[in-house]
């Protein structure tokens, strides 16, 4: 059932940026047009360019245009541009702010409880905190005022403990909405669902019927023209960091007394810091890390590109060599009843032979092997592209001998008639409902940091060059040095057979 939401204006930071122009102006359009938004609900954008209201609208429009190839009910859009107003923030005017505090005081204009939406570079969080926390805009003595913060938050711990103390300077923990847009995308959210929700899941759930699981986010992409940032910040902290253990969470935690976001989050938070601190004296044998090297790849159409190696790309960009990686693989470990023993291997990389997010967990075998020969059941909870989730058992062939195969049974989470949400359009959803179940607490941020800190500081110190892999492979055979026994292998999508090395 849909939620009551007070009216309230949202305001955009960076609203003239790629992921206001893909993301979040159609996302609010298209919650718009299912009737989710209140009815004097504004939309305030945020920018530097100096553009009259009607030039920003005439944007906004666009950007729907673009998104929208086979158009939009006009309806919905005469009532959605008439949301819309802009701001222009030049960052040379020191009265800026003050400004900004003006033409959202008129009340008959704007509804007074403010969600801000910082889709801005991270050096400027704080400093928009700072500045509308000057301006008494994130006083909530008589209305609420929220502030969703874009990824990353922090680059290691001591920075997020940083920005953590500069914004609770100004806003409460209950004001600070903390954005992982995974935990926005509807199979991600069903995982937990998933797990609880069936009882013949949750007595195998455990390490006395696991034998691994392996959370998978392979992406044919390259790292595009981020080359900058992505050098500086490498699949581990770009993917992992966030992306990946909070998927983790979601498939190992324990389950939340109710669906409050406190329960979520304190079963989450649990999790995250009973995962065993990585040995960095054995690092080589807990996590591999590569690069890609130039291949082909496979792109939308199923066609071949031929594509540059990751260092390459950097060179084109002016920078001579890099040491980062785009292939990372982590085996963890989980000091609970219900996990002790049971490796987590989570991996990540670009420039891969196929793009796929997916949760595999492999049973143990069978405490008696009738048949030689016969495969272990593998559960596999596919995130994207296809919503699915499938399971393999084993089955006697038909005939005369004795034999097994595996059966594969497909299970398809998304039905043709059903609504396709993006995650940012959920996740502003709940933002302005109030509800912070699926953004991150500050101490899961800080405890994804304490794991993943030690992994950076041991890989930037170690200099020597990085395993390259052909852009458009699968995993490299080294990365298996990871593995806890030989017969552990790399599952890929969710095909069955041939997908063992
Ligand atoms: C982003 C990363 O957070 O997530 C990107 O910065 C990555 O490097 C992207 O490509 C993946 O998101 P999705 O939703 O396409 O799986």
């Amino acid at each position: 059932m849909a939620k009551k939401i007070d009216p309230c204006t949202l305001v955009l930071f960076g609203a003239s940026g790629n992921l206001s122009r893909i993301k979040l102006m159609p996302g609010l359009f298209r919650l718009d047009a299912a009737g989710r938004l209140a009815d004097d609900m504004k939309i305030l954008s945020v920018g530097r360019g100096e553009l009259t209201r009607e030039q920003w609208q005439a944007e906004v429009k666009g950007m729907l245009d673009k998104k929208f190839k086979d158009g939009y009910d006009q309806k919905v859009y005469d009532r959605f541009i008439a949301r819309n107003h802009y701001h222009s923030n030049p960052p040379t005017d020191p009265d800026a702010f003050q400004k900004m505090a003006a033409k959202l005081g008129d009340e008959s204009v704007f509804p007074q409880n403010l969600a801000y939406f910082l889709s801005v570079r991270p050096t400027d969080f704080a400093t928009i905190v700072a500045q509308l926390s000057g301006v008494g805009l994130v006083d909530e003595s008589k209305y609420w005022r929220r502030v969703l913060i874009e990824k990353p938050f922090g680059t290691d711990l001591p920075s997020a403990q940083a920005l953590q103390a500069a914004l609770t300077k100004h806003l409460k923990e209950s004001q600070i909405y903390r954005i992982d847009h995974y935990l926005g995308k509807s199979a991600v959210q069903n995982i937990m669902l998933t797990r609880f929700a069936n009882a013949i899941l949750e007595p195998l759930w455990n390490n006395a019927h696991i034998d691994h699981v392996q959370i998978t986010n392979n992406e044919t992409l390259g790292v595009g023209d981020r080359t900058t940032f992505y050098n500086a910040t490498g699949a581990l902290r770009d993917m992992f960091q966030s992306h990946l253990l909070q998927t983790l969470a979601l498939v190992a935690m324990e389950k939340p007394a109710d669906l409050k976001p406190e329960s979520i989050r304190a079963e989450k938070i649990k999790l995250l810091q009973s995962i065993r601190p990585i040995d960095v004296k054995n690092i080589n044998k807990q996590a591999f890390r590569a690069q890609y090297a130039a291949g082909r790849v496979c792109v939308g159409d199923g066609h071949g590109e031929n594509v540059h190696g990751y260092l390459e790309e950097l060179k084109r960009d002016g920078i001579e060599t890099s040491n980062t990686e785009t292939y990372a693989a982590v085996k963890l470990f989980i000091d609970n009843p219900r996990w002790q023993g049971v490796p987590f291997y989570v991996r990540t990389a670009k420039r891969m032979h196929e793009g796929n997010t997916a949760i595999s967990i492999r049973f143990k075998k069978a405490p008696i092997e009738l048949v030689a020969g016969q495969h272990q059941n593998w559960l596999t909870i596919n995130i994207q592209p296809r919503e699915c989730i499938k399971i393999e058992i084993e089955s006697k062939i038909p005939g005369l001998d004795i034999a097994t195969r595996t059966l594969s049974m497909d299970l398809a989470q998304r039905q043709k008639e059903d609504e396709t949400i993006d995650s940012y359009e959920t996740l502003m959803l709940n933002l302005m409902e109030g509800d912070p179940s699926q953004y991150l607490h500050i101490s899961e941020v800080e405890a994804q940091w304490k794991l993943v800190d030690p992994i950076v500081k041991a890989w930037t110190e170690d200099k020597s060059a990085l395993h390259q892999y052909t852009a458009g492979s699968r995993d490299p055979h080294e990365s298996s040095v990871i593995f806890e026994s030989q017969d552990q292998f790399w599952r890929y999508s969710i095909e069955l057979g041939g997908d063992k090395h």
